[in-house]
């Protein structure tokens, strides 16, 4: 009933009391991050009636053009963040190298990864974008940090998730113990509690694909999602087409529906096929989510939380979803016929 709504706040620090050791520093830095997206979401609200949509001229480190909100988003996190108390660095999409907490403000254990706004080709018309974040615990005795205490397997973050701004504003996270739904109610500018412990259908009818990349796929991607559109596959019907191109948003409605997000690798350089959706800001802390909500993440041959990263912007082909889809997906990859 609405006004009894649990706050995030609230529900953090239930959690926080049900672990002995627990310090309060999570909380605080899940308190500070909320804040941020709170800031973001209402610039996002306002666009159109602000200064904000459009390019900033410059490209980033992926070789992308930047817009003007991806470039606010980035400097609110950045700049709230690093007073936060509880991170010793940060790590965005949007800068080639690490962001460490300077010498003179206090530093924390926690090390803070970020897609500051995924979805940047909606930006501007309105469309479904989001904040996705990583946290992991810094496990190296070193007093300063590098880019070394980034390269780690998605098994090992703390907690995982993301904003979306959408209709309403949304914040799914994870920190191991299942996955829960708060949603901002504007109003009273805070995040309730709205779908706790959400589980994905186990199977699917939803695909998500980017299909125009069809001629850059090899074979057995192409037999794939050829699998999934065949009135012969095991649902006897194709499954329905779903592609916002935020992947936030994709795999959010994926994670409720049920159902498979895959971007494959690029295969033109058959020496070096490439995914283009980035390890450690997008692929690892959704597949912590999905995993948490029963559902899997692949990169086709391996599960993406047991990949350690190599780079910081290393990017991987992904499949994320729906338990039984991904298993069908990884099945038909490595020439099966889809069966389970
Ligand atoms: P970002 O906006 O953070 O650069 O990410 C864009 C990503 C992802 O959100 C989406 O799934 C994908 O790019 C869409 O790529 P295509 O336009 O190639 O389909
Ligand atoms: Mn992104
Ligand atoms: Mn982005």
């Amino acid at each position: 009933m609405e006004g009894l709504g649990i706050t995030v706040t609230e529900h953090l620090l239930i959690h926080q009391k049900q672990i002995p050791m627990a310090t309060g520093k999570f909380t605080r830095l899940m308190g500070e991050l909320i804040f941020a997206a709170k800031i973001i979401s209402r610039e996002v609200n306002k666009a159109g009636l602000v200064d904000i949509l459009g390019l900033t001229g410059e490209i980033n480190v992926q070789g992308e053009q930047v817009r003007k909100l991806d470039e606010f988003a980035n400097h609110v996190l950045i700049h709230r963040m690093k007073q936060s108390g509880q991170l010793c660095a940060m790590a965005s999409e949007e800068n080639a190298d690490i962001i460490e907490v300077p010498d003179n403000m206090p530093k924390g254990k926690y090390l803070l990864i970020f897609d500051p706004l995924d979805g940047s080709s909606n930006i501007d018309v309105n469309v479904n974008i989001g904040t996705i974040f990583s946290i992991h615990k810094k496990t190296s005795d070193r007093t300063y940090v590098t880019v070394d205490d980034f390269l780690r397997y998605g098994s090992e973050q703390v907690a995982a998730g993301y904003f979306l701004y959408g209709p309403s504003t949304m914040l799914i996270f994870t920190t191991g113990s299942g996955v829960d739904g708060f949603t901002l109610d504007p109003s009273i500018g805070e995040f309730l509690l709205s779908h706790p412990d959400i589980k994905m259908p186990e199977s699917g009818n939803i695909y998500s694909i980017n299909e125009s990349y069809t001629c850059y796929w090899d074979d057995t991607t192409r037999n794939m999602v050829n699998y999934f559109k065949s009135p012969d596959n095991h649902l006897g019907k194709p499954y329905g087409a779903r592609y916002i191109g935020s992947l936030v948003a994709d795999f959010h409605r994926n994670l409720f529906y049920g159902g498979i997000f895959m971007y494959p690798a690029d295969t033109r350089d058959p020496a070096k096929p490439r995914g283009k959706l980035r390890l450690l800001c997008e692929a690892a802390p959704l597949a912590f989510v999905a995993e948490q909500a029963g559902g899997a993440a692949t990169d086709g041959s391996k599960r993406i939380l047991d990949i350690k990263a190599e780079e910081l912007h290393q990017r991987v082909p992904l499949f994320i979803g729906s338990k039984n889809d991904v298993a069908r997906a990884t099945n038909l990859m490595n020439g099966g016929d889809g069966s389970l």
